[in-house]
């Protein structure tokens, strides 16, 4: 169901797209990753390109899915490559849609060679945290530096736990983030990835907060895009 596929409301916007997780290398032969799939980042670059706008997907690794016809795809593997490669490419953005999954960290040092069982064998992997990209874009956008960039979109996987609920912790990631729309999946058992569907809420520095009923991720696509173009229309948040 492609319901808003025909709206041509993003005609000569420009809008950069990241989906995709990132892998952290270890050694030569292995990472640290994430199950990310990368459809629901695929789905928002493909209908926004439908949509009519000028669409660069910066990519890290999918469930096998093909390139969306008629849009540029930059390749990346790691989180310093995406940051790398969102911060060169927001500069044209007029909006920033950040739905990569980003390692929060890589390991510390990468071995040149395969790490061998026996008496070298490590223990423990010491971790280094990576650079927020998302934080990195509104700090940039504070400071000037984005002219272009009028709306960044960021999303977050969230289940409740002791400290609250899905709702609690989303709107202090929002709050955190600094970014203009958050968009919450609620991830649980069978949610989120690697499926088909999602539910959650989209959640506006406004202080507005929408619903996202369970649906497809081409509706939910068309959901966050709606509010996207609204944003834009308003010129920013
Ligand atoms: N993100 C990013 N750079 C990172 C980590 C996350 O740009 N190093 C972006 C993601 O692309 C997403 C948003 O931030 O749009 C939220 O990611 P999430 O992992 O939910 O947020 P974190 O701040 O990493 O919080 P947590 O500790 O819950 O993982
Ligand atoms: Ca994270």
């Amino acid at each position: 169901e492609r319901p808003d596929a025909l709206r041509r409301d993003l005609v000569g916007r420009k809008i950069l797209v990241s989906a995709g997780g990132t892998r952290e290398p270890l050694d030569p032969v292995r990472f640290l990753g994430n199950r990310s799939s990368g459809k629901q980042g695929y789905a928002i670059a493909r209908l926004a390109a439908q949509r009519g706008a000028e669409v660069t997907l910066i990519a890290g690794y999918t469930a096998d899915l093909a390139d969306p016809a008629a849009l540029e795809v930059i390749r990346i593997r790691t989180a310093g490559e995406l940051k790398e490669a969102v911060d060169k490419a927001a500069v044209a953005a007029e909006a920033v849609v950040m739905a990569a999954a980003v390692a929060d960290f890589r390991p510390s040092t990468i071995a040149d060679s395969k790490i061998k069982k026996g008496a070298d064998e490590p223990d423990t992997i010491p971790l280094t945290r990576n650079e927020d990209i998302l934080a990195g874009l509104v700090r940039s956008r504070r400071d000037g530096d984005l002219p272009n960039t009028s709306v960044i979109v960021g999303f977050a996987a969230e289940t409740g736990d002791a400290h609250g609920d899905v709702l609690t912790h989303a709107r202090s990631k929002l709050a955190r983030k600094g970014c203009d729309l958050l968009v919450v999946n609620a991830v649980g058992e069978g949610k989120a990835f690697e499926v088909d569907h999602n539910d959650g809420w989209l959640l506006g520095a406004d202080g507005s907060e929408t619903a996202l009923e369970y649906g497809s991720k081409a509706l939910m696509a068309s959901r966050v895009l709606d509010a996207l173009v609204s944003l834009l229309e308003r010129g920013g948040a």
